[in-house]
């Protein structure tokens, strides 16, 4: 094992013009998070003793995204070229260091590819390459009848018969720190495109007698670079397939791998089952044997054990405790937690609102900024008046509290332990524990000979 401090360099200065986007590249979401975190996250991985962001265009906004993560930045004002990029970096790493160049375009390869690309620079450098279907644009990684890598050849500086090369260079490149440094410093960028091209210190290694391992990669989606909006749908969909994948080996069973689609990191406990189409961002948990409907969206949230979230059903930034249910069509929004046993039925909406344990409400109501008793039954049409159109208040149900249909409790408001509200009620003041409270604002009457509106005949 090299006991050399890795350095690691991710080169994210380029424009992405491709992409047509007002954001740059390296920031476009892959799975929720910019392409270039999951970059760093792969180099992370390697333990390395620092990490190099190169940047240029829109430097400011990817250096605002990462605000707080432990890279160094490195400024590339002009593009120059791959060479002169890494160049940039170069005098903050240590002579005695291993380098290890990765691209902030290529979110898919994994630590361990990457630790075999490390082990066979041990020979003084390596290159990352893959067999193309179509290795049109790419550098063609050119061998000896030996089979040993001799140089790369871009694409639009290669003869016809370099051209027919298959193999093809990834970018990701390792070796020396010291050996880089000179190499860097002699490129030129007398070629097609007028650029310092870092590929050029292959040829110059083998000139100067160090021999350059090339490592093929297992699977051309794994180093494929993100240049349009095709290319990260596809880079998308293959995340999307890992993370699936990653569930299936915890032991989840997934209505279809392919319709699920995970922003953040899922956590599952034994026997969970998600169905179709469902959304999961940020931090989800899932408990033991929690059933996820079709059509759900759950962003940072933890669901214990036992419960089933129904069809259509959104939760946001919210707890829900063991063996409740949840819509379908039901709304949990940011504050919204449930202890356990706990029924939120269809077209109910929950904001800051706590419920203790076996309150329920079953349909059509809205409960803000409440504390809601065990076993309360919240009836269809109940609404917290929690805003006054300035201010949020508070409303507080005891326990065994039943509030009757269609009432409105305008906070802040507190009802008693076992409170009966009749249905209709406008409640406006404190209501007490074991007593009826009713409050209708008009008496009923009925209008006899009344005759219905017709409709108009013009
Ligand atoms: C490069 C390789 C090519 C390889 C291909 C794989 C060179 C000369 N060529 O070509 O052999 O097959 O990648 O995709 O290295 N960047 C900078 N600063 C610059 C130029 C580029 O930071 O001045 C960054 C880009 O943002 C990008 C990466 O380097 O992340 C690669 O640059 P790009 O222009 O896409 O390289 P290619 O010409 O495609
Ligand atoms: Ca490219």
């Amino acid at each position: 094992m090299n006991k050399a401090p890795l350095h690691i360099i991710i080169l994210a200065a380029g424009q992405g013009t491709r992409m047509r986007s007002a954001l740059p590249k390296v920031l476009q979401p892959l799975a929720g998070r910019p392409l270039l975190a999951h970059v760093i996250d792969s180099a992370q991985a390697l333990e390395p003793a620092h990490i190099h962001v190169v940047v240029g265009h829109g430097a400011d906004a990817v250096r605002a995204a990462f605000a707080g993560s432990d890279v160094t930045w490195v400024t590339q004002t002009e593009q120059l070229g791959t060479g002169h990029a890494v160049q940039q970096a170069m005098p903050a790493i240590p002579n005695d260091a291993r380098v290890l160049v990765l691209y902030g375009d290529v979110p898919l390869v994994r630590p361990v590819t990457l630790r075999g690309l490390l082990d066979a620079s041990e020979s003084g450098c390596a290159l990352l390459s893959v067999n193309a279907a179509d290795p049109v644009g790419y550098g063609r990684v050119v061998r000896n009848n030996a089979g040993h890598v001799t140089a790369i050849v871009e694409h639009k500086d290669a003869s016809e018969t370099q051209r027919a090369i298959k193999e093809v260079n990834t970018g990701l490149l390792a070796g020396r720190a010291d050996k880089f440094a000179e190499w860097l410093g002699r490129l030129g960028n007398d070629n097609a495109q007028g650029e310092y091209y870092l590929t050029d210190i292959v040829a110059m290694a083998v000139g100067d007698g160090v021999a350059v391992a090339g490592v093929v990669a297992d699977s051309e989606a794994e180093v494929a670079g993100v240049n349009n909006r095709a290319q990260l749908a596809k880079a998308e969909r293959a995340t999307q397939q890992r993370a699936a994948d990653a569930l299936l080996a915890a032991g989840v069973t997934l209505a279809d791998p392919a319709r699920l689609d995970v922003r953040g990191v899922v956590s599952a406990g034994r026997d969970v089952f998600i169905d179709i189409n469902a959304v999961l961002e940020g931090d989800v948990s899932l408990g033991d044997n929690v059933r996820v409907g079709p059509n759900c969206y759950i962003r940072n949230a933890t669901v214990a054990a036992g419960s089933v979230v129904h069809a259509n059903t959104v939760i946001e930034d919210s707890d829900i405790g063991p063996d409740c249910q949840i819509g379908p069509f039901a709304r949990l929004r940011p504050g919204s937690v449930l202890k356990g046993q706990n029924k939120i039925g269809n077209f109910v909406e929950t904001k800051k609102a706590v419920l203790d344990e076996g309150a329920k409400a079953g349909h059509l109501a809205y409960l803000g900024d409440a504390t809601v008793g065990k076993r309360v039954n919240i009836s269809a049409g109940v609404i917290t008046c929690n805003y006054d159109g300035v201010n949020k208040h508070p409303t507080v149900i005891g326990d065994d509290a039943f509030v009757g249909t269609d009432s409105q409790l305008v906070a802040p408001v507190t009802l008693g332990e076992r409170a009966y509200v009749a249905a209709g009620s406008t409640i406006t003041k404190d209501a007490p524990a074991d007593a009826l409270t009713i409050c209708r604002a008009r008496g009923q009457k009925s209008i006899d000979g009344w005759n219905r509106p017709s409709k108009d005949k013009s």
